[in-house]
């Protein structure tokens, strides 16, 4: 009985695997059969294949693994935007504009909506993406949310504790969120993150959401130290959450119990730049021995694209990564935060290209993954595949 069909790649000027056996070589090609990687090594060793690709050339590297993002919304806040650019301080208070549009639109939209986000992502070359619920806030539309959510990406996050709604009272809404709203979404979604920070919800209220989620069989994930100094990494820490995302302001005690935790440091370059926030310390946390990813928190309040290579680009010119860092942090630092690192009998391993991972990758329109910083803003993504196959193709490029 014969096997899967199987593609041999060449051509490959950089092969960037992220993986320890190989890490980054010239000159290469890799075998993909099935959903897997099943070879990879020098092009003057490659094994015969059913068919051959000859990326011509140029570098490949695992598809991006975007592990932060808000695709499930509605409505527009370009206005909130210029206004900050004017000078305006970014208010969790935003969400509820979102919130309002997100309610207004009928299924059929918002499942287009989020269609259309998770195509525009894979064609920047992003093949796993974690997005949240968070725009919906009351029972129905966070498990509409979640519902839809789940059509399209693997790592679906509740968010009932994005804010809490106008007019209602905190305490109560967060006994809402840790019942019904958990009850409701549970389904759809593989974990819970919660907003912890001054004008969203307080470490306590926090630490309950997080507690019945985890009693609910849910992952963890937190939202800390994004708009001020406080206890969202502590908790996130203590509660053994997979991440926590923003990290912008983080003390030395913060730095410290992340670099002695499995929790993952996600930081959101985009999201630091559209509030004209602090960048997060991703070389700091990285020298104390963290283990650091770039996501591109897409959503329409704070961090309005899908762009992993413009949040990689703004992590090596501005936070002070190394491509390698940048890339690494943006693929296997992704996956880790999703623990999707270590495959499973029946799926395989996202973030690097190795024998039996997932055969997640990107090839740029040219010769090394540097070009991604060194030519910042510009479409370098040629071709994709995901899970073996060819989702992005170079045809309509100059
Ligand atoms: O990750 N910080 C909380 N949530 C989003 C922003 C949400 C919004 O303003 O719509 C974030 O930045």
């Amino acid at each position: 009985m014969s096997g899967p069909a199987s593609t041999l790649v060449t051509g490959i000027a950089e092969l960037t695997t992220v993986d320890d056996e190989f890490g980054t070589f010239r000159d290469a090609a890799l075998v993909i059969e099935g959903d897997r990687i099943a070879w990879v090594g020098p092009a003057s060793g490659a094994p015969a294949a059913d068919t051959a690709v000859d990326v011509g050339g140029r570098a490949v590297l695992p598809g991006w693994v975007d592990s932060h993002t808000h695709l499930v919304f509605d409505g527009d806040r370009a206005a909130e935007f210029a206004a900050r650019m004017a000078g305006q301080a970014y208010e969790a208070g935003g969400i509820a504009v979102t919130t309002d549009a997100t309610r207004a639109a009928d299924d059929a939209r918002l499942d287009a909506l989020v269609a259309a986000r998770v195509r525009e992502a894979l064609a920047g070359g992003t093949t796993s993406l974690e997005t949240k619920t968070g725009y919906g806030l009351t029972v129905p539309d966070e498990a509409r949310s979640a519902r839809i959510a789940a059509a399209h990406v693997e790592d679906v996050t509740f968010l009932g504790a994005h804010l809490v709604p106008d007019g209602l009272d905190p305490d109560a809404y967060v006994d809402t969120v840790c019942g019904p709203m958990l009850d409701a979404v549970a389904p759809h979604v593989r974990w819970a993150d919660v907003f912890c920070e001054r004008g969203a919800f307080t470490v306590e209220q926090s630490r309950r959401v997080l507690t019945a989620c985890r009693e609910a069989g849910l992952g963890l994930r937190v939202h800390g130290n994004q708009l001020g100094p406080g206890g969202g990494v502590a908790l996130a820490v203590e509660v053994g959450a997979a991440s926590v995302d923003h990290v912008n302001h983080v003390t030395d005690d913060d730095v410290a119990a992340l670099a002695a935790s499995d929790t993952v440091a996600t930081v959101l370059p985009a999201c630091d730049l559209s509030t004209r926030a602090p960048l997060a310390p991703a070389r700091r946390l990285l020298d104390a021995g963290a283990t650091v990813a770039i996501a591109s928190n897409a959503n329409p309040g704070t961090s309005w694209t899908t762009s992993m290579a413009f949040c990689v680009a703004t992590a090596v010119l501005q936070m002070g990564l190394t491509v390698e860092e940048a890339v690494t942090a943006a693929t296997l630092g992704g996956a880790k935060a999703l623990r999707r690192d270590v495959g499973t009998a029946d799926r395989p391993a996202a973030g690097r290209l190795a024998v039996g991972a997932r055969a997640d990758l990107q090839v740029l329109d040219a010769p090394s993954a540097v070009h991604l910083a060194y030519r910042p803003g510009m479409p370098l993504t040629w071709a994709v595949w995901q899970r073996g196959r060819q989702v992005v193709t170079p045809a309509g490029r100059p």
